[in-house]
């Protein structure tokens, strides 16, 4: 039989061995504010106090005004650490500027953060960075699946001479569940320990294909209203994520259309399936697939009834996806307004224990419905409002 975690046994050699590691040298750590790595900044204040470099890299695809709130929240007690912020917005911009592809994206921005952390690190003459990447983040990397962006030294980058400082990652055998059992142990604000996960490279995985600013302000004006009202729904990761209203026309359409009427009792002609030309990730049979997204649109008199039939939703879009092997994800349709706009927007919610899989929640239509009114009604660029039907696998928790 496995023995349990013991997160006091973990954080005690993570101490010892931090410490012997560092001897007399400076170390810079990585903050973003979520659970790994406030929790890695907590035992590296057990390991040598506070003399260390919590470091902030504002990216431009944080929430809205998080940088500052996590200043706040690392500034409280018990960790009481000066954050320093360093603005990088306009370099990340300029690296993703014109890309497509998703897993261009993740490493143009892995380049850029990287890029800039060396060159804080040089000037705060840090030979470390300390930094709270997870078992699922290399896993999934080396996997093939996703390049998440603190994945290096794994995937055969050298720090050293790429980027001048050596990596340390205390949380690299944990999975999220353990992660929480050590920031409880260390006391460290249940606002922190408990805090839904957040990707290091935030929107950019949750703005569907190229990225502007137009589209990026969007995103964070509707995240922010997704996350106000799934706070307290029992779900443990929701999020927004926008896609443009480009669709393709063709035969797939047909097909889907089909299958979901016959699966939901409607009739195939009060369907309307939209297939995106924008592409997402997914994982079928451990292999990555960048595949399609079909948005389905029943009429208006049985939206609501079979909206409250998560489960039946569920089993529609696996009925989809094995059909045809080119989709990644089924969205329903909540709600939408008769002039289309750029874009759609899609609410996600799942629940996990360790993230390499993940249902979705249950969310209520009155909850939905309520979201998408106040995303309609807020943002005219927005003409429909999705709510996302697909467990990982076949998709990733994120769309990018
Ligand atoms: P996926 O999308 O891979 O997400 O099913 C699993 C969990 O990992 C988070 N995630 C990331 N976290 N850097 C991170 O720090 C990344 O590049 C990254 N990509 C995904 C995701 O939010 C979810 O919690």
């Amino acid at each position: 039989m496995e023995t349990p975690f013991q997160a006091e046994e973990f954080v005690n050699s993570q101490v010892r061995e931090i410490g012997s590691r560092l001897g007399k040298e400076m170390a810079m750590i990585a903050i973003s504010g979520g659970v790994d790595s406030t929790t890695c900044a907590a035992i590296m204040h057990r390991a040598i106090g506070s003399s260390f470099k919590p470091i902030l890299i504002d990216t431009g695809f944080m929430r809205l005004k998080e940088p500052e709130k996590v200043r706040k929240m690392l500034l409280a007690p018990p960790l009481r650490l000066p954050l320093k912020i360093v603005r990088g917005k306009r370099s990340f911009m300029k690296a993703l500027d014109g890309i497509e592809n998703a897993e261009e994206k993740r490493k143009a921005f892995r380049e850029t953060m990287y890029t800039i952390l060396g060159e804080s690190a040089k000037k705060e003459r840090c030979k470390y960075l300390v930094q709270g990447t997870i078992a699922p983040d290399w896993i999934e990397t080396k996997g093939g699946i996703k390049t998440q962006h603190n994945v290096l030294e794994q995937m055969g980058i050298k720090t050293l001479e790429k980027y001048g400082f050596t990596l340390i990652e205390p949380l690299a055998s944990l999975y999220k569940d353990q992660v929480r059992q050590v920031a409880r142990y260390l006391k460290v604000s249940t606002q922190i320990s408990e805090r839904p996960p957040f990707p290091g490279p935030g929107l950019v995985v949750r703005c569907v294909g190229r990225i502007d600013s137009r589209k990026l302000g969007v995103l964070k004006t509707a995240t922010d209203i997704v996350e106000r009202r799934l706070k307290d729904q029992g779900t443990q990761q929701y999020f927004a994520v926008i896609l443009e209203n480009q669709f393709e026309n063709g035969e797939l359409s047909t097909g889907i259309r089909e299958l979901a009427a016959k699966s939901l009792s409607v009739k195939s002609d009060e369907i309307v399936v939209r297939v995106f030309l924008q592409r997402a990730t997914g994982v079928k049979g451990d292999e990555r697939v960048y595949g399609k997204v079909a948005g389905i649109c029943v009429p208006e008199t049985n939206r609501e009834t079979l909206g409250n039939d998560v489960p039946k939703l569920i089993e529609v879009e696996g009925q989809v996806t094995s059909s045809f092997p080119e989709l990644v994800r089924v969205l329903y349709l909540v709600d939408n307004r008769v002039r289309q706009g750029r874009y759609s927007l899609v609410v996600r919610a799942v629940s996990t224990r360790d993230f390499m899989t993940a249902d979705v929640t249950s969310v209520s239509w009155d909850v939905l419905s309520r979201i998408a009114r106040d995303i309609l009604k807020a943002i005219r660029e927005i003409s429909c409002v999705y709510y996302d039907v697909t467990p990982k696998p076949p998709a990733t928790v994120e769309f990018e």
